[in-house]
């Protein structure tokens, strides 16, 4: 199997040089991607293929049931080089119905670390009981909490001291939330965009003007 993959390696090599010559010291040169995409590590949604991007066109960080943890050094490492040292414009959150980690969040049995992982998707699901109730099957239940994990994930990463930061700078980034849907291979805008002026505390603890350490 190791052998088949050198083989397809081999393959595209060659037909990418063949197609544009260029394309690899180019590429080898610099990269400079539009995207930063935080996204599921299932094998059914890469990056690049399902937004039909080349490489090098966008920066990704994959994680079981695309979670925002705070505290995920591996995360804001990879966030914090692409909005510093890349300068991407988009950061996008994509979840995915069918999620294996959504459903193993809403299982009443024991999953290992996974477990410890995906806590922030219980709690989801313990704060939205209301809302997940009225879906009409369990598939629509696990669907929707897929949709409130983006839409969590997008917040938690514009609470960032690292989104602050840049948009107290005044850099034009946004962050989206989009869900892929397994189905028919299409993604959705979630509408939970935020961009720049989203400050934490504004009208809490005062203005910006007075929190010029940000
Ligand atoms: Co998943």
């Amino acid at each position: 199997m190791l052998r088949d993959l050198f083989d397809r390696n081999r393959a595209w090599s060659e037909q990418r040089q063949a197609d544009d010559s260029g394309y690899f010291s180019r590429l080898a040169a610099q990269q400079a991607p539009e995207f930063f995409w935080i996204g599921c590590s299932d094998s059914r949604v890469p990056a690049n293929v399902v937004a039909g991007l080349d490489p090098g066109e966008v920066f990704v960080h994959r994680n079981v049931a695309n979670v925002v943890h705070s505290a995920d050094m591996n995360l804001l490492s990879a966030l914090e080089f692409a909005v510093e040292a890349l300068a991407v414009r988009e950061i996008i959150v994509c979840g995915h119905y069918g999620c294996g980690g959504v459903k193993a969040a809403t299982e009443d049995m024991p999953h290992g670390l996974a477990d410890h992982w995906l806590e922030p998707i219980r709690r989801l699901a313990r704060a939205y009981a209301v809302d997940l109730a009225m879906c009409a099957s369990d598939e629509a239940r696990r669907d929707k909490l897929s949709e409130l994990n983006v839409i969590e994930g997008v917040r938690r990463i514009s609470e960032t001291p690292i989104l602050q930061k840049a948009w107290r700078c005044g850099t034009n980034l946004r962050v989206h939330g989009l869900i892929y849907g397994l189905r028919d291979g299409r993604l959705t805008a979630l509408d939970c965009s935020i961009g720049p002026g989203h400050f934490l505390n504004e009208g809490v603890y005062g203005s910006a003007k007075e929190r010029p350490w940000l």
